[in-house]
């Protein structure tokens, strides 16, 4: 770091202090030798305007938008890409010569983290669980660069699960399912977009073991616990499964890429998080 030539880029959301994003991003500009760096900062639901003010005057190249800020966050902004507006929800900001672009990389990386851990979405009939921020930019991925077979929408609420479906036919086969119905879906790609089975509560999961067949490939968006009781159910029944991790991970790539214009050291990224000092109170290797 020079100081005053130093690029600046952040985290905002509530809380922060467990987030993994500054070790990962901060391994990144190490490794590409960029003077720049990246900090976690707790924001209140009251203060988001005059924060992002505040990274504008401040002359913040980027920011990551956790929880609550995902959705109100857009008012503030300038403008928002097509991942965004699909999606409903910000999860990263570009300040592009004064102006600040939010995008939605929630969809794009899920969907590496799923070529990554070989789930083959063409063809596939997908069940998503969850219809919220994560979940829309997911499905609407899927829907658009998939090229799926099926994409089944299921959660708590089956009017909000029919909701999402009905926006997701616009670009691919979609319907809604209750819960009690995904053991009939015969998915062969599983993805929980809800935060069931995260810490502290981990020892629940919204789909049963039988409701897994054992050819199905189950991706949990929960990366706290790493092994979720989902994916602990999934990989009893022989099933392939891929962590919210590697989605961390890939999803956090796609935002370097967009500040700073070239690939991402994904696997300097990846290593960042899989030492025993990534790992938070809570956290869980099987
Ligand atoms: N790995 C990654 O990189 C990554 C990226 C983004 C998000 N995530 C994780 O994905 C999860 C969802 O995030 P989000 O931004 O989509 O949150 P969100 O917008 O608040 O949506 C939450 C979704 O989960 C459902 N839900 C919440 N509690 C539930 C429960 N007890 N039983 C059944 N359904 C429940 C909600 O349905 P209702 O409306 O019925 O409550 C809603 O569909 C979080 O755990 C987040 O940490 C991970």
């Amino acid at each position: 770091m020079r100081g005053n030539q130093t690029k600046l880029f952040c985290l905002i959301g509530d809380p922060v202090e467990h987030s993994l994003s500054p070790k990962m991003i901060n391994a990144a500009f190490r490794e590409m030798g960029k003077d720049c760096v990246y900090l976690a900062f707790r924001v209140r639901k009251e203060d988001l305007g005059i924060t992002i003010k505040g990274l504008k005057a401040l002359g913040f190249l980027g920011c990551n938008v956790t929880i609550p800020h995902k959705v109100s966050v857009k008012e503030h902004l300038d403008s928002i890409d097509e991942s965004a507006r699909l999606s409903g929800a910000v999860n990263v900001i570009s300040n592009s010569a004064g102006e600040l672009i939010g995008y939605n990389t929630d969809g794009a990386g899920a969907l590496k983290a799923l070529e990554a851990g070989g789930g083959r979405l063409s063809g596939a009939n997908v069940l998503i669980l969850g219809y919220g921020g994560a979940a829309r930019g997911v499905a609407f991925e899927i829907a658009q660069k998939g090229n799926p077979a099926e994409l089944a929408i299921s959660g708590r609420s089956l009017s909000k699960a029919l909701s999402l479906a009905r926006e997701v036919s616009a670009l691919a086969p979609a319907h809604a399912i209750p819960l009690s119905g995904c053991r009939e879906a015969r998915a062969d790609i599983i993805i929980n977009c809800t935060p069931v089975g995260m810490w502290p509560k981990i020892n629940v999961s919204l789909l049963k073991a039988e409701d897994l067949g054992a050819n199905c490939t189950v991706m949990d968006l929960v990366y706290n616990p790493l092994e979720t009781e989902l994916m602990r159910l999934a990989r009893l029944r022989g099933c392939k499964i891929i962590s919210g991790l590697e989605m961390l991970v890939q999803q956090g790539a796609r935002a370097f890429e967009i500040w700073l214009g070239e690939p991402a050291p994904i696997d300097v990224m990846r290593r960042a998080l899989s030492g025993d000092a990534a790992l938070q109170p809570g956290w869980k290797l099987s």
